[in-house]
């Protein structure tokens, strides 16, 4: 058996480029070509082999292009992002010789001094984290309680989008991410964009249309909004920039903080937050769209009214 302990991000071998670029395009890949390692503990080609041992899987049936081999290896291609409270990088996971590779938008959730906290209030009120030490070292922020939260706030997207994506399997309309592994504070999702460039998919914000256009995305986003609802979750941080455009179709990402419409005293909010915040940018593109009746309308299917 393979130790995949020694194989961690702090042994990888190649500095990364980091783009701190908030605008559009500001996906930068490193390289498309395989490496050749020197160390002969490595994969030949690659920086390392697949972590895909020992992770938490996604849900099943698993999508055909999902690499579970043994001897399937990892490459990093650069940074996609630096977000907030997390960096995401590109990284192909292929089988050497084959041919058969799949493209991953690996997730890493940050747990040093940088992350921001904005999101872990509010957002926990009806979760519970039973063990009180752990509850200790989060409220303290030591260092474990911070690796905590980083890995809480994995745990739950992988979650969330386990679950939305099974929705949408079940012929739900609703496009997510297919999240492939969690491992503590890394989340590996589907690559959204072109497979061949490791171009990424826009995001809503950056996408310039026509009005058919905008009436066929503000559609999808109505859809999607009534599976959240009718599965009694609020996306919790919905907007044009949480939300990917691929090949015409409308793709919803970055969802640690969902929220239980139920359990969740400030569900109804969350709920009516989201669809204003994407309402909005639908509005000053010239679509006319009645948030305040949509809110009423999922409300209903949520079973808050
Ligand atoms: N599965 C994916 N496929 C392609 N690109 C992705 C994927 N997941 C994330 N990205 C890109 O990385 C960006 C940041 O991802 P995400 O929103 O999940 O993280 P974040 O830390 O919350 O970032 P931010 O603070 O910018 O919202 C996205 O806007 C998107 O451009
Ligand atoms: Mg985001």
């Amino acid at each position: 058996m393979r130790e995949h302990d020694s194989f961690g991000p702090a042994t990888m071998r190649r500095g990364r480029r980091k783009f701190d670029d908030d605008e559009a395009d500001f996906v930068k890949v490193g390289r498309l070509e395989p490496a050749l390692a020197e160390d002969p503990d490595l994969p030949e080609t690659g920086d390392r082999w697949s972590t895909w041992d020992g992770a938490l899987h996604g849900p099943q049936p698993r999508p055909d292009w999902i690499r579970t081999e043994h001897g399937a290896v990892d490459t990093e291609l650069g940074m996609l992002k630096t977000g907030k409270e997390a960096d995401v990088f590109l990284v192909r996971r292929e089988l050497p010789g084959t041919g058969q590779t799949s493209m991953i938008a690996a997730k890493r959730y940050r747990d040093g001094d940088h992350r921001l906290f904005h999101r872990d209030a509010g957002y926990l009120e009806g979760r519970r984290v039973r063990r009180s030490r752990e509850m200790r070292a989060m409220t303290n922020r030591t260092a474990f309680g911070k690796e905590l939260i980083a890995g809480q706030w994995a745990a739950a997207e992988f979650g969330a989008l386990s679950r939305l994506w099974q929705v949408g399997q079940e012929g739900g309309t609703i496009s997510v991410p297919y999240p492939v592994q969690l491992i503590g504070t890394e989340l590996m999702l589907e690559f959204i964009g072109d497979w061949e460039t490791g171009e990424a998919a826009p995001r809503l914000a950056q996408v310039r249309t026509d009005r058919d256009g905008l009436e066929d995305l503000w559609r999808q986003m109505t859809e999607a909004l009534s599976v959240l609802a009718r599965t009694q979750i609020a996306h919790g941080d919905l907007s044009p920039y949480n939300t990917l455009v691929h090949e015409g179709r409308l793709v919803i990402i970055d969802m640690p903080q969902i929220v239980d419409l139920i359990a969740n005293p400030q569900g109804a909010q969350f709920l009516a937050r989201d669809v204003r915040n994407v309402a909005s940018w639908f509005t000053a593109r010239g679509l006319t769209v009645e948030p305040e009746a949509l809110i009423e309308r999922l409300s209903y299917e949520a079973g808050l009214l």
